[in-house]
């Protein structure tokens, strides 16, 4: 058999040398490949995202426990259009409090997963609202009040999608070359189970793991062409900050951050990927030959701190995904080099500067010298308003700060000049590394209602590195109508605001309503003429 094996070998690499691999050998370099095929995780079909402990197979031929949604970990992908709604059950079957939180995503307060709206183990709740912000790559976790951490790890995890027709019209890469890569590491006992047993060590600094599963898949690896990929990556790390680069350095473009497409692409060779943070690159492999692989690894780097003993060190080097190149494309690798307008913020847009200490103290990790506490609002912010949020990193940890029901842009870095790619475009987790000065331009005009903001080193989120605040509603609208004319309304305050209209209530549409309002009697009064159906209104941030 090894005679007529090698035999046949030869003859077919001497007929074949001028061409490139044939099906019998790929399938033989494939299935010789070390590790395993990248999975992806399933699409989310509507039915109720049922939360439960389960046996995943995450190695070949074990099966691991986990926390998996609908099966699946991580989770299956929420694809919503920009303007639908978006409307699902969330069914608690651990034995545990469960809430989802669907982070990037702006929702209305008492559907975003604040920890005070968990449910019992048994229980399930309903989540509907419109989906209105522009097309981006966001994601949903566990918020469970002092089980976000284990829950996350577990697999509490999934993609939410955002999709945008004016994404779409940039031509970008889709279908099998759009490709979403969420990265999580773990801590892997002999039986391939997934350990997390966290020290006091660990709690203090975050909980690091050695292995890396890219959409759950150890020593991964994914068969491509020499054509232009989008890579849609999640950090879904505990703790972990990844510096994601290729290992023989080529560079790739960076068109998104947290908040969608940036206005343009942008080179990098390694971008820094923190808790909670996106990035969407497109690299091309026409430079690679057919029959050629490189990793995608995360470099090490000085992360300060990082006293983790008997894990791996944060900012240890880590691999994530092995890229074969098994064919060659028919597709284009046109690259638009515009992706759109951003508005662009600048300190002149602030209202008002607030500063946010980042401390250690003791074991735990503070912010403004407090821990969090569910029934404390520790500030308000009005609806609409630009703000500066300065971040002063005063310990030795880095924390990627993440502030739910709004977006922010970075302003500036104590520590360098430069903003890097990641840091550009909408943002809503920004990472503040140790003794650094992160100031970012927050504003916060989706929904008014209780958020929260904290740490999205999970350990650190868990252990009271959280505040609540206030997003103050804009002043509530008088209606009157006679016949087709509407008078609207409003207690005129200093906020300059921007009247709205839509045929929906709860519409995605909203239309400034152009009439300039007049000022009477401290009442701002706007007078309307309806065409035809009746509008509804609210009062906005221009
Ligand atoms: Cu991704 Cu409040 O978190
Ligand atoms: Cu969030
Ligand atoms: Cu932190």
């Amino acid at each position: 058999m090894s005679t007529s094996r090698r035999s046949f070998c030869c003859l077919t690499a001497a007929g074949l040398s001028a061409i490139t691999m044939t099906a019998w050998q790929r399938a033989t370099a494939q299935s010789v490949r070390p590790g395993n095929r990248l999975k992806l995780p399933p699409d989310w079909n509507g039915e109720p995202l049922k939360v439960a402990r389960a046996k995943a197979p995450i190695w070949p031929g074990t099966l691991s426990d986990v926390m998996a949604i609908n099966g699946s970990v991580p989770g299956p992908t929420i694809r919503i259009r920009r303007g639908a709604e978006f409307s699902a059950r969330v069914q608690n079957n651990l034995d545990q409090p469960l809430v989802l939180h669907w982070h990037g995503v702006l929702a209305p307060e008492r559907m975003d997963g604040h920890p005070r709206d968990q449910v019992p183990a048994g229980q399930g709740y309903e989540v509907r609202f419109p989906v209105f912000q522009r097309g981006a790559t966001c994601w949903y976790h566990s918020h469970t009040d002092g089980l976000t951490a284990e829950q996350a790890y577990a697999g509490v995890a999934g993609l939410f999608l955002i999709e945008d027709p004016a994404e779409r019209a940039l031509g970008l890469p889709d279908g099998d070359h759009d490709v979403p890569l969420v990265l999580t590491d773990k801590r892997v006992s002999a039986q391939k189970q997934f350990v997390y047993a966290p020290t006091m060590m660990d709690r203090m600094s975050g909980y690091v793991g050695g292995t890396m599963l890219v959409n759950g898949t150890p020593d991964a690896w994914l068969s491509v062409d020499r054509g232009l990929y989008r890579f849609r990556l999640l950090n879904g790390c505990n703790a972990r900050i990844c510096k994601v680069a290729f290992a023989d350095g080529q560079s790739f473009k960076v068109i998104g951050t947290d908040g969608g497409l940036l206005a343009a692409p942008l080179e990098a060779t390694s971008v820094m990927l923190a808790p909670g943070q996106r990035i969407e690159v497109l690299v091309d492999f026409g430079g690679r030959g057919v029959g050629s692989s490189v990793m995608l690894q995360s470099l090490a780097f000085a992360a300060g701190g990082g006293m983790s003993m008997g894990g791996p060190r944060q900012g240890s080097a880590i691999d994530l995904l092995r890229f074969f190149v098994d064919r060659d494309s028919g597709g284009s690798r046109l690259l638009p080099e515009s992706l759109g307008e951003i508005p662009r913020l600048t300190a002149n847009d602030a209202k008002r500067t607030r500063v946010f200490t980042l401390a250690m103290a003791g074991m735990v990790h503070t912010i403004n010298g407090k821990l969090y506490e569910a029934q404390r609002v520790d500030f308000s912010v009005p609806f609409g308003d630009v703000e500066i949020w300065e971040y002063r990193n005063t310990g030795t940890e880095p924390h990627p700060m993440h502030a739910h029901g709004g977006k922010c842009q970075v302003l500036s870095r104590s520590s360098t000049p430069f903003l890097s790619p990641e840091d550009t475009g909408w943002k809503d987790t920004v990472l503040v590394n140790a003794g650094e000065t992160v100031r970012v331009l927050s504003r916060f005009d989706a929904h008014p209602g209780v958020f929260v903001h904290h740490c999205h080193n999970l350990e650190h989120e868990d252990s009271g590195m959280m505040q609540a605040f206030m997003v103050e509603a804009p002043p509530t609208l008088q209606i009157e109508r006679r016949g087709s004319q509407v008078e609207i309304s409003w207690v005129n305050s200093e906020t300059d605001w921007r009247l709205e209209s839509s045929p929906q209530a709860g519409g995605t549409d909203w239309q400034p309503v152009p009439d300039v309002p007049v000022i009477v009697n401290g009442l701002g009064v706007v007078i309307v003429r309806e065409a035809a159906a009746i509008r509804f209104y609210r009062l906005a941030r221009p």
